[in-house]
C-alpha cells in the first residue's frame, strides 16, 4: 500500500482530486468505481470545479457505486444516487447513462444482488475509491467472520446507523440495511484509492494499517491488493505516528 499523508482538509482533496484527473487523462473511457460519504465531497467538489474552470472532460467516464440504502429510492436526498447526482455526475458532466448504483427499492433484492454483481464482474473498476467506516467497513461490507465475496444485503452496524444518521433529520428512520458490492467484487478492481480523513477515524486507520488482517476489520483485505493508494490526513494518521511510527516508516520505505 502506497502512503500519502495530507496535512489538512484542503489539501487532502486537492491530492485525491489530482488522481482521479490523472487517471481520468490517461484514459477519457474510465470504469470508475465511486463512493459516498464525508471523506470524497471535497475531491468530488474540486473535480467539479476543475470540470467547470478548466473543462476536465468526464463525457466518456464510467461508474459503478458500491452501495445503496436498502428502502431508498434514488430521489430521496439521503440515497446514494441522489447524493452522487448532486456532488459528482451533474456538476461534472456524467450523463446518468453512463453510471450504475444498486437499487435500494427492487422488488426482489436477491435477484437486484445478482444483476449488480455480473454487471460488476463485467465492468472490472479500472479505479476504484473507497473510504472506511468506524467499523472498518469498505463499501457497505461489515465485521463478519468471513469476507463476503459478492454482491449481497447487509445489516447495518448500529456505530455506522449512528454515524449516518447525522444526515438524516430528526424523526426520519435511518435505514438499518444496505445492498453492497462483495469484497471479492472490490479487490478485482485494477486500482483503488482509499480516502480516510477525520480525527474518528484514527483508531481504524491504526487497525488498517498496524492490526491483523481479518474480516472483523473488512478494510484491512487491501493490504492483500497489489495497487492501493491510500491518502490520509494528519488527523486520521495520529494515531499510528503515536504508537507504531516504525511501521509507517515501513509504508514509507514500500516494505509494507
Ligand atoms: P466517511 O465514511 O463518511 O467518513 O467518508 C466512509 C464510510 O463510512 O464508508
Amino acid at each position: 500500500m502506497h502512503l500519502i499523508i495530507a496535512a489538512n482538509s484542503e489539501t487532502f482533496s486537492k491530492l485525491a482530486a489530482d488522481f482521479v484527473e490523472q487517471r481520468v487523462t490517461d484514459r477519457p473511457n474510465l470504469c470508475l468505481g465511486t463512493v459516498t460519504g464525508a471523506s470524497p465531497e471535497g475531491m468530488y467538489r474540486e473535480l467539479a470545479r476543475r470540470h467547470a474552470e478548466n473543462g476536465l472532460d468526464f463525457s466518456e467516464v464510467r461508474t459503478i457505486n458500491t452501495d445503496e440504502y436498502l428502502g431508498l429510492p434514488g430521489t430521496h436526498p439521503q440515497s446514494y444516487r441522489f447524493y452522487l447526482e448532486q456532488k459528482f455526475f451533474r456538476p461534472c458532466g456524467i450523463p446518468s447513462s453512463h453510471t450504475a448504483v444498486p437499487s435500494g427499492t427492487a422488488e426482489d433484492t436477491l435477484k437486484e444482488c445478482a444483476r449488480y454483481e455480473a454487471f460488476c464482474r463485467a465492468h472490472p473498476a479500472d479505479l476504484q475509491i473507497l473510504g472506511i467506516g468506524h467499523t472498518g467497513h469498505i463499501g457497505f461490507n461489515e465485521p463478519e467472520d468471513c469476507f463476503a465475496d459478492k454482491t449481497h444485503i447487509v445489516d447495518l452496524q448500529q456505530e455506522t446507523i449512528d454515524a449516518n444518521s447525522v444526515y438524516f433529520s430528526g424523526g426520519e428512520d435511518v435505514p438499518t440495511q444496505a445492498i453492497t458490492v462483495g469484497i471479492g467484487t472490490l479487490m478485482q478492481a485494477k486500482e483503488i484509492l482509499l480516502l480516510i480523513c477525520g480525527a474518528s477515524k484514527a483508531e481504524v486507520t491504526y487497525k488498517l494499517l498496524c492490526g491483523p488482517v481479518t474480516p472483523k476489520v473488512p478494510g484491512t483485505i487491501l493490504r492483500f491488493h497489489r495497487n492501493v493508494t491510500a491518502i490520509i490526513d494528519e488527523e486520521a494518521i495520529a494515531l499510528v505516528r503515536e504508537r507504531a511510527p516504525e511501521v509507517l516508516q515501513e509504508y514509507a520505505s514500500g516494505e509494507k
